[in-house]
């Protein structure tokens, strides 16, 4: 079994990345949505939270995790790989991988949580390959928070990404990487107000198809035909309406979600 783990909701954009791409590997997803959001938090407490979500997955069978949370992944992606024994795949590398192989210009964006932003983590790995690029950055910290509230086509969202976009735009970026797992969700709205000729990094597209390369390669985790992806088990640990409703949205069908 696969074992996916987010602060909230945002991963389910991966859990159902790899589930349309691999849909005979069963998997258990894990949404912290208690202790979300995770981006403001300082990279020990985000580190505390990733292990234990790592332990619960595990406990329950996962022979592999995928952090599908790119603040976590961010600050305690090498403290998983020394804790835990099954292999642990991050959101961030395939997100970087696609914008490189996307990129004409050389000029991109990064949009994520303070986190992610504040770790530097996306333009380091960008440089290390093209240290002639240009990365620009810039934190969002109130989006985590108003896709959890299910604000997905609200105006003040609208107004609030525009403001976060602004600078970017003034950049002549070409590619945009959507650095948290909750952004899919504001594709359509981030979209038009970049301009239609930037490309967006989706990381939870990009993972799904490293994880086909992967898996590909594996012998330890093997696909199950009979499996049938509506029986893959999510768990959170808080059950909030708007979980509910996003879980949908994002699935396109009912999820039933499980307190832990
Ligand atoms: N989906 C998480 C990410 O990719 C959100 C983190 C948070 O809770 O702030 O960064």
């Amino acid at each position: 079994m696969i074992g996916i783990f987010d602060s909230g909701v945002g991963g389910m954009t991966v859990a159902r990345a790899v589930e349309q791409l691999l849909p005979h590997y069963p998997l258990t997803y894990l949404g912290d949505i208690a202790r979300t959001p995770y981006g403001t938090k300082s990279a020990r407490t985000i580190i505390d939270y990733s292990l234990e979500n790592t332990r619960f997955l595990v406990d329950n069978g996962a022979k592999l995790i995928i952090i599908a949370c790119n603040s976590a992944a961010s600050v305690a992606t090498d403290r998983l790989r020394r804790e835990f024994q099954v292999p642990i795949i991050e959101v961030i590398s395939p997100a970087v991988e696609q914008a490189l192989m996307h990129s004409q210009k050389g000029r991109i964006g990064i949009i994520g949580t303070r986190a992610t932003i504040r770790s530097g983590v996306y333009e380091t790995k960008i440089l290390a390959q093209h240290p002639e690029y240009k990365v620009f950055s810039t934190a969002c910290p109130l989006l985590v928070p108003l896709v959890e509230e299910g604000w997905i086509g609200k105006r003040e969202t609208k107004m609030i990404l525009r403001r976060y976009l602004h600078t970017l735009k003034d950049q002549q970026i070409d590619t945009l990487v959507l650095g948290c797992t909750h952004y899919p969700l504001l594709k359509h709205l981030i979209q038009p107000r970049i301009g239609k000729k930037v490309i967006l990094i989706d990381s939870s597209v990009a993972v799904a198809e490293y994880l086909q390369h992967y898996l590909a390669g594996e012998t330890t985790l093997t696909p199950d035909q009979s499996h049938d992806p509506t029986l893959n088990r999510y768990f959170v640990t808080d059950l909030t309406e708007s979980a509910q409703f996003i879980a949908a949205k994002i699935f396109h069908r009912p999820i039933d979600l499980q307190p832990v």
